[in-house]
């Protein structure tokens, strides 16, 4: 797993050039996904409708890549470190956890293992992923765990009950969407979260401009999502334990904000 790039422009015209004169065998790969991406754009102007055909189209060629893993060991590995960040930091089996974006559920396994029956509940914009997480909940042998696995339009949460969720997890999401998705998150997370609950992303951080490249993947300033987070009456807090990991994107928690004593 490379080093966290901070400061590069991964969208600017230079850096492209230079990329692609480093790694000339991975220009026609790029081509096509350019193409590609530009006709489902085309067809999905929204961003979600776009995105869920992203997977659609990666899905069929191989769940695991789909998700962000290249090999079956990679995939093991990914999920393998959401889960022990997790485990350390207090996750219980009487849990009840929501994980916005579960994809195969490359962390969700070992979540269902872990949590009581019931108490896994994994959303997803993309219906073709989810059917690859059923797959993963029979190779693992989960059945009796009883998952839920639901397909959503948006983030806005609204079909689930106020106060439920201890825990909330999205890895590997924020980093390919938008700030109005982002935002619409953060807007409608408090009102699930229980009580001492948290909700914890990843992103795709960067030091510099924030920029996006095919509007696949998003980089962002930490102090932008913090900033997002307390307008909405969160608190966020950058996790400098999980920039220890060799991992790509950085973590924030967010928790409920702070509320100020009712006056006596
Ligand atoms: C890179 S994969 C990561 C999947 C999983 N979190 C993991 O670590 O294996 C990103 C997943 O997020 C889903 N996703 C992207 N945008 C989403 C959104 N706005 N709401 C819910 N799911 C979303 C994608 O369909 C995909 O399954």
């Amino acid at each position: 797993m490379p080093a966290k790039n901070v400061t590069v422009n991964r969208a600017a015209l230079g850096h492209r050039l230079a990329y692609a004169l480093r790694h000339p065998e991975r220009v026609p790969r790029h081509v096509v996904r350019t193409a590609r991406d530009a006709w489902l754009r085309y067809r999905s102007p929204d961003h979600v409708a776009y995105y869920r055909a992203v997977m659609r189209s990666d899905t069929r060629a191989d769940p695991n890549a789909a998700v962000g893993s290249s090999t079956r060991e990679r995939w093991l590995a990914l999920g393998e470190m959401q889960f022990d960040y997790l485990l350390g930091h207090g996750l219980l089996p009487e849990h009840r956890m929501l994980e916005i974006g579960c994809g195969n559920l490359r962390a969700g396994w070992r979540f269902i293992r872990h949590l009581e029956p019931g108490h896994y509940y994994g959303v997803d914009i993309s219906p073709d992923i989810l059917v690859a997480a059923q797959e993963t909940v029979v190779n693992m042998e989960l059945q009796r765990k009883l998952p839920t696995l639901t397909p959503v339009g948006d983030l806005t949460l609204r079909f689930l009950p106020e106060a439920h969720f201890d825990v909330v997890h999205a890895h590997s999401v924020f980093s390919h969407s938008p700030l109005p998705v982002i935002e619409e998150c953060f807007a409608h997370v408090g009102r699930i979260l229980a009580p001492g609950g948290w909700f914890d992303f990843t992103f795709d951080r960067t030091e510099g401009e924030e920029h996006h490249v095919l509007r696949e993947d998003f980089y962002y300033r930490t102090e932008t999502l913090v900033a997002l987070a307390e307008k909405y009456g969160l608190t966020a807090r950058f996790m400098d334990d999980w920039e220890k990991l060799p991992h790509g994107q950085s973590k924030i928690r967010v928790t409920h904000g702070v509320r100020e004593p009712h006056p006596a």
